[in-house]
This record gives structure tokens, C-alpha cells and sequence, in this order.
């Protein structure tokens, strides 16, 4: 049992849904409450969430979860992990929201994108910030928002706009004030050169981003704030700050150069961790920071998927083809393959290495033989599809896995894990506790509290047992899965 004030909350606000856990410093998880968060697409290929709603929804789950462990006088700090790329716009006196967040998936500024690229900027936005110019990206966003809502344009013009992603509104919210945002969060605005620890007045200029709406910049562990008592009923110190897929890759203790890890959730983001010196991608991939603390950067190559987990969500509420997503593994398992049948997940466009705003998804192969076990089947397969473009992408930029580690909602599914590492021909690393994006936040928030003297240190006490799979997939197999997947994406 953990003395007082030994435990770390962790809040993750992801896409789909928002969560609180509480972890002990040996890494188990104490207690977790979670709450849906609605998706609004007012219409094709906007995405927005309501930026009250996140607040609120990660306030209920963090006090819910303080309760299960008897209160914020046992938690010794909080840690904030989050949905990267989604930009808030509030009303820096008031508090209030100026109009919906627009979510990291959203294409409206695909045609601002293209033109962008067209004026020969996206080499020397990649040379700064590691990112290629798409929608994605926080930069457009923002500038859409100072366009388009007269709200946004007016606090602009009055000194009052906070321009933020999702981290910098929560830590706001919690702190009653506090506009801080940390590196890994920021280096995906398109705003931050991977080599500085401010925001950039030439990109703020290209994107036509404000710099003064902009949030402090800061580590990802270290005094960020103290969440005001009224929220948990003690006031509790935020020591911990991490965008979700930089915190997973903590989680899953990636610390030493090559250590790579894949989270399937909404989307699948995989990151290699590349080590102290700047990485350059030549094959569409990105360069991240991994993390920075005590101003010293741990940089990653990315590569960035955007429908992973949401195309089984797809299936099941828009579709009714399953009831719930754990079916997709019996019914993967009731045919020896798909039938022919290739599902090409371009639902909001495709990332990396691909980067095709304008593509959208599609099934090829039906036949009247092709049934749900089919269709669900080739679902899972795509995800070992797309991975493999990463795989590939990441050995010509010189970053070639060993292993690859899972975590995030959909590896849960044996069968989906199971056929990565047949497909990659790779060992897939699983671990026991698959939720390392919250994980790693509190591995974050535990140092940052000075609970541990290094990440190395939190790593070693809180990371448990991992399960491994083996590749076993014939090469002849593997080979066909591979060209009826290339003819299936020439055709999106
Ligand atoms: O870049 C977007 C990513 O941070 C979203 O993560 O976990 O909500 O799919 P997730």
C-alpha cells in the first residue's frame, strides 16, 4: 500500500475518450474512470469536440478516480497527457471557448495546405520543424479559426486570445490560469524548430499565427502548476506534461536510440526514438521532440496514421457490422483469410508515408462469397498493412526495427498482434498493462515530483512484463497480402 501522498494522477484526454488514472510509484494502476467524448463533423472531413467538454469530461474522471483512492490529499502529482495537434482558441479573461476545437483530424485546410506547398514552402518548414505541411498540423488550424470566427479575430485584435492545444487548455482550466504548453506538444504546431525552445517568428509569420496568443514554453516534467483545491479538494501540483504519443513511447520505455514503439488507438502513431541529435527524414516521415527535460531534447522519428482504431468504431456504430470491437477478433479467426477482400482506411485522408489529404477510403474485392467475417478480417489486416509503410519508411531513413512494442485499446486484440509480427516479420512486443500513454505521463509527473532521479529510474520501477509474439506467416503469404494491398492503395 502507498503511503500518503504517494500516488500519481494521470490525465489522458484522448480523441475518442478522456480518462483519469491514479498509479503507485511501482506502476499499477490504483484506479481509472473514463468518459466518451463526442465528435462533432458539422461536415466532410471537419472534425471538432467541444473544448468544454474535454475540460469537464477530464475533471469528472480525475476527481471520480481521486475518490477511488481516497482523496487528493494521497496524490502527490498530477500528470496531463493529450491529443496532439487539436488547436483550442479561449478567451484569455474570461476563460471561455471562442468556438469548437478543431480536431487533429480535420482536412478543412487541406486546400491552404496545397497552396503552401505550391509556393515552395514545405522544404524549409521540414528543415525547421521536422513536420511536412498538411492539415494535421496545429499551424492552419489556428490561422483558420483567426479567419473565419469573428470571436477569435476580435480577442485577437483585444489582447485576450489564447491559441492552444488540448494540454494548455487543460492545464489552464486546472490551474485557474496557467498558459504553459510543454515541447512535445508544441514541436506539432508547425510553430516550434526542433532546435529551439520558443516559438518561431518567421513560422508564426508563414502561418499567419499570432506569437502573443501563443502559450510559455516549457519541459515535460517539473513545476507546471498546481491544479486549484476547489477541483480536487487539495490543491495538487501538475508535474508532468506530455503530448499522448511521446508519452506512450515513455511508457513503453523507449530510452535508448532504435527502441520503437506503435499505439493503435484512434489512430496508429509509431515513433523511434532517435536520440540527441536532430533526425531528418527523407522518406515522409516526421521529426518530433521525444521529450526535453531540464532543457536537453530526446528527439523521434514519426510516422503518423490516422484510422486505426476508428475504423473498427466505423464498423461497428456507422456500419452495424459488430456489436462490439472485441468481435473482430473471433470473427478474423472464423475464415483463413480475407477472401480477397482489401479495406484501404482513408476515412479522413491518408498520413504517413502516404500524406493524400484528398483520399478517402474504400473496400475492393467483394464478392457474393464475401461475408462480415471477411470485411472484419481485412479491417484488421489494414492495420498490419499500414504499419508495414512505416516499417519501410523507417529502414530507408535509417531507422530499421528490431521490435516492434504495441500498446493503445486495439492491441489487446492477440489476433491483430499476432499478424503484425507475421507481417512485419518482426517480434511485436506487448505489455501486460497496455495503457502506456498514461502510464508515461505518470512516469513523467513521478519525476517531475522528484519521486524518481531519472526517466531511466521511473521506467525501471513502473514498467512491468511484456508478452511476445513471434512471426510465423509464410513468406509467400505475406508477399501476396503485400501486393493486393499496393493495388488496393493505387486505386484510393
Ligand atoms: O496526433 C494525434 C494523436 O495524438 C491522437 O492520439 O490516442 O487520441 O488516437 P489518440
Amino acid at each position: 500500500m502507498a503511503s500518503e501522498a504517494e500516488l500519481i494522477l494521470v490525465i489522458d484526454a484522448g480523441t475518442t475518450s478522456t480518462r483519469a488514472m491514479v498509479f503507485a510509484l511501482d506502476g499499477t494502476m490504483r484506479a481509472m474512470a473514463q468518459r466518451p467524448l463526442t465528435q462533432h463533423y458539422p461536415r466532410g472531413g471537419w472534425v471538432e469536440h467541444d473544448a468544454e467538454e474535454i475540460w469537464s469530461a477530464a475533471l469528472t474522471c480525475a476527481r471520480q478516480a481521486a475518490a477511488q483512492v481516497g482523496g487528493a490529499d494521497r496524490i502527490a502529482a498530477i500528470g496531463i497527457t493529450n491529443q496532439r495537434e487539436t488547436v483550442v482558441a479561449w478567451d484569455r479573461q474570461s476563460g471561455a471557448p471562442l468556438a469548437r476545437a478543431i480536431v487533429w483530424q480535420d482536412r478543412r485546410t487541406a486546400g491552404v495546405c496545397d497552396a503552401l506547398r505550391a509556393a515552395g514552402h514545405e522544404g524549409r518548414v521540414q528543415e525547421r520543424t521536422g513536420l511536412l505541411i498538411d492539415p494535421y498540423f496545429s499551424a492552419t488550424k489556428m490561422r483558420w479559426l483567426l479567419d473565419n470566427v469573428p470571436e477569435v479575430r476580435g480577442a485577437a485584435e483585444a489582447g485576450r486570445l489564447a491559441l492552444g492545444t488540448v494540454e494548455s487548455w487543460l492545464l489552464y482550466n486546472l490551474t485557474g490560469g496557467a498558459f504553459v504548453s510543454d515541447a512535445t506538444n508544441a514541436s506539432r504546431t508547425s510553430l516550434l524548430p526542433l532546435t529551439s525552445g520558443q516559438w518561431d517568428e518567421e513560422l508564426c509569420e508563414l502561418f499567419g499565427v499570432p506569437l502573443a496568443a501563443l502559450p510559455q514554453l516549457g519541459d515535460n516534467a517539473g513545476p507546471l502548476g498546481t491544479a486549484l483545491s476547489e477541483w480536487l479538494g487539495a490543491p495538487v501540483p501538475v508535474t508532468g506534461l506530455a503530448g499522448d504519443q511521446q508519452a506512450a513511447t515513455i511508457g513503453q520505455t523507449c530510452f535508448a536510440p532504435g527502441e520503437t514503439k506503435a499505439t493503435y488507438g484512434t489512430g496508429a502513431f509509431v515513433l523511434a526514438n532517435m536520440g540527441a541529435a536532430v533526425p531528418r527524414s527523407a522518406h515522409r516521415l516526421v521529426a518530433t521532440v521525444l521529450w526535453q527535460l531540464g532543457g536537453e531534447r530526446c528527439y523521434a522519428l514519426e510516422g503518423s496514421v490516422f484510422v486505426a482504431g476508428s475504423l473498427v468504431q466505423w464498423l461497428r456504430d456507422s456500419l452495424g457490422l459488430i456489436d462490439a470491437a472485441a468481435e473482430t477478433e473471433t470473427l478474423a479467426r472464423s475464415v483463413p483469410d480475407s477472401g480477397g477482400v482489401v479495406v484501404v482506411p482513408a476515412l479522413s485522408g491518408l498520413g504517413a508515408p502516404h500524406w493524400r489529404a484528398d483520399a478517402r477510403a474504400s473496400i475492393s474485392g467483394l464478392s457474393f462469397a464475401t461475408t462480415r467475417a471477411h470485411l472484419a478480417r481485412a479491417a484488421l489486416e489494414a492495420m498490419a498493412m499500414q504499419t508495414r509503410d512505416l516499417a519501410e519508411a523507417f529502414a530507408a531513413d535509417g531507422a530499421t526495427w528490431t521490435t516492434l512494442r504495441v500498446d493503445g485499446g486495439m492491441s489487446a486484440n492477440d489476433w491483430m498482434a499476432q499478424d503484425l509480427a507475421d507481417v512485419l516479420a518482426l517480434p511485436v512486443e506487448r505489455p501486460e498493462f497496455i495503457e502506456t500513454t498514461a502510464l508515461g505521463a505518470g512516469m513523467l509527473a513521478a519525476l517531475g515530483a522528484g519521486l524518481f532521479a531519472s526517466l531511466e529510474e521511473a521506467g525501471r520501477a513502473m514498467s512491468g512484463r511484456r508478452r511476445l509474439f513471434a512471426p510465423a506467416m509464410d513468406q509467400e503469404v505475406r508477399n501476396e497480402r503485400v501486393r493486393n494491398w499496393h493495388r488496393a492503395l493505387a486505386n484510393v
